[in-house]
């Protein structure tokens, strides 16, 4: 045997081999380093598992504006676009807002236009109610409270034309400012249609300004029902009353 044959692989012993193999463990900070990686990396996933089940009261995220940020006008603003110079475009003619159409001419206005024979527009005043109004005690009422809200401070409670305003006006002989006794009989159903008295209210008359941005439609005919009812109310004789009435009264 030579003493190649004699030699033996050297086998080492179980505890011995341990040692060899055994790798030094990681160090710390590699450790905690991947912890934290890992923890993290999970950070997206847990926001975007939370997105789906909460809600916001926030707009969506926009990352990409695309057309979100663009030059445009701002109210009022000038542009060499138009030939005007204006940026904001008035509505085309005859444009009507939605609801707004307001075709009924008694109810809105109180007249039609019409041509007369020379071919002259004209106003043809309505002297009754429109259909659309209902005339009850709470319809007078009404008529009663915007009255002496809009109308008595000049014409006065009553009606004779003796409101706070007017008094004064006179006072001081106010240039132009007339007293009207809308109680007189200039001012009766024959001498001045409901109509007038509606138009009279809505725009306004010479020295008397309109009221038809503060008064509604329905207002406005209310104050002519409660006015014909203060003129009645000056004008009642014996005739009006019922038989039994006038027995009562004697
Ligand atoms: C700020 C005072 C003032 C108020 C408020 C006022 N008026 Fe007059 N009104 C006048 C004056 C002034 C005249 C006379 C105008 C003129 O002829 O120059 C007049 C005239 C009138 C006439 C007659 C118009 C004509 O054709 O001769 C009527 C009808 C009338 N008013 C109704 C009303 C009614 C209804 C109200 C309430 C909605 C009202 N006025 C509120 C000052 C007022």
């Amino acid at each position: 045997m030579n003493k190649y044959q004699r030699e033996t692989l050297p086998v080492p012993l179980p505890s011995k081999l341990k040692k060899e193999l055994l790798l030094g463990a990681p160090p710390f900070w590699l450790v905690s380093g991947v912890v934290i990686a890992v923890l993290l990396s999970l950070v997206p996933l847990s926001l975007l598992l939370r997105a789906r089940v909460t809600t916001s009261e926030h707009p969506r995220m926009h990352l990409i504006q695309d057309m979100g940020v663009q030059p445009s006008f701002g109210p009022q603003a000038a542009s060499p676009v138009f030939a005007d110079g204006r940026a904001m475009r008035p509505p085309p003619p005859g444009t009507v807002a939605v609801g707004q159409l307001r075709e009924d001419d008694h109810y809105y206005r109180g007249f039609v236009w019409e041509r007369d024979e020379e071919g002259r527009l004209r106003q043809r005043f309505f002297n009754e109610l429109p259909d659309q109004v209902v005339v009850d005690s709470a319809f007078m009422e009404r008529g009663r409270e915007r009255y002496n809200i809009f109308c008595a401070t000049c014409h006065g409670m009553d009606g004779h034309g003796d409101g706070l305003v007017t008094q004064r006006a006179m006072e001081i002989g106010g240039i132009g400012w007339i007293r009207r006794d809308l109680l007189g009989p200039t001012y009766d159903r024959e001498n001045y249609t409901d109509g007038e008295m509606f138009n009279v209210i809505t725009h306004g008359i010479r020295s008397m300004g309109p009221y038809g941005s503060q008064i509604s439609v329905e207002d406005r005919w209310a104050i002519v029902a409660y006015l014909r009812a203060l003129q009645r109310s000056q004008r009642t004789g014996i005739e009006d009353l019922e038989p039994g009435e006038l027995e009562q009264l004697r």
